[in-house]
């Protein structure tokens, strides 16, 4: 695709993939960490994603795109179980996490989210100090040993220790906006979990903020996985190695639902995409 054919809003300019995100390894030579097989979500009777499948790779940010209600984050809840808590919530299909089809009724969906930890939109900080915050899983987890040097490393990691060294009695709920998604980040990373889950995690953030949490997931993510849900195409275009396209499919009788209209490296995605969904979507002329 020429330079001359892109519309009005530039994918090179407005979305800039920026040279910090090292080249994505090859295929072939990437880890898989979730297979996704023809997976729906289903809430009632009302399908809010349907046919996904898609496979996620490990030590790589991965972002979900797409417009409002999609099912982006339906469907990011279902990689940890989270929406067994929804009544009348089901799924079909299967989602392989390391080889074992979580989506059973067999797992136990606590031990799942141990190991795939989640960060919410809105900062959720326990009304407890900082350091409990942190400490909060590791002590129900019973990995109490060395709770200082976890809960140092977990803020460490979370790009806010030495914002808060001083004042680890402090309520977590005295933090900035940004502070407290950086402690969320910290408290979900302190189990060392395998993959974390991030819905909209800088939409409520200011641009340094967001870019302290962009960091942290770049820095990291040689450690974790992360999946991302933005709505910010810089923001994908800046961290994520490996971008999902979801759009809403229409059928008879008003029903609409998400489905997964592209995946692939983010740079293609944002520079040459397959699908025309797709650009028209990354270059704005719709959602
Ligand atoms: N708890 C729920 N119960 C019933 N339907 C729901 C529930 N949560 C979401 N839905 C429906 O599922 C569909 C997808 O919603 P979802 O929140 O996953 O979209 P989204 O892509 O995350 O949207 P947004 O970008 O606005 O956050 C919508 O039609 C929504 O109304
Ligand atoms: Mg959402």
């Amino acid at each position: 695709m020429t330079v001359e054919s892109q519309p009005s809003v530039s994918l090179e300019t407005a979305i800039k993939v920026e040279t910090r995100r090292q080249p994505m390894p090859p295929r072939e030579r990437l880890e898989q960490i979730f297979d996704i097989q023809d997976l729906d979500a289903i809430y009632g009777s009302k399908a809010a994603v349907k046919g996904v499948t898609m496979e996620v790779y490990k030590n790589l940010v991965t972002a979900i795109i797409g417009p409002s209600g999609c099912g982006k984050s339906t469907f990011i809840r279902c990689l940890n179980r989270m929406n067994d808590l929804i009544p009348g919530f089901r799924m079909n299909g299967s989602i392989r996490f390391q080889g074992e089809d979580i989506t059973a009724s067999s797992v136990d969906p606590v031990a799942v989210r141990r190991t795939i930890g989640m960060v919410f939109q809105r900062p959720n900080p326990f009304p407890k100090s900082i350091y409990d915050n942190v400490a909060w899983g590791l002590r129900v987890l019973g990995m109490k040993d060395n709770l200082d040097e976890r809960v140092e490393r977990a803020l460490t990691q979370a790009a806010l220790w030495d914002e808060v060294k001083d004042r680890l009695k402090a309520s977590g709920l005295s933090l900035s906006g940004g502070q407290q998604q950086r402690l969320c980040i910290a408290r979900a990373i302190a189990v060392e979990p395998d993959v974390v889950l991030m819905d909209e995690p800088a939409s409520a953030l200011d641009p340094i903020a967001t870019q302290a949490i962009e960091q942290l997931m770049h820095d990291l993510k040689s450690e974790y996985s992360f999946v991302i849900v933005t709505h910010n195409m810089q923001q994908a275009a800046r961290v994520a190695d490996m971008t999902a396209f979801f759009s809403i499919s229409t059928g008879g009788e008003g029903q609409r639902w998400g489905e997964l209209v592209e995946y692939d490296a983010t740079e293609k995605i944002f520079t040459n995409p397959s699908d025309q969904r797709t650009e028209d979507y990354v270059t704005g002329r719709f959602g």
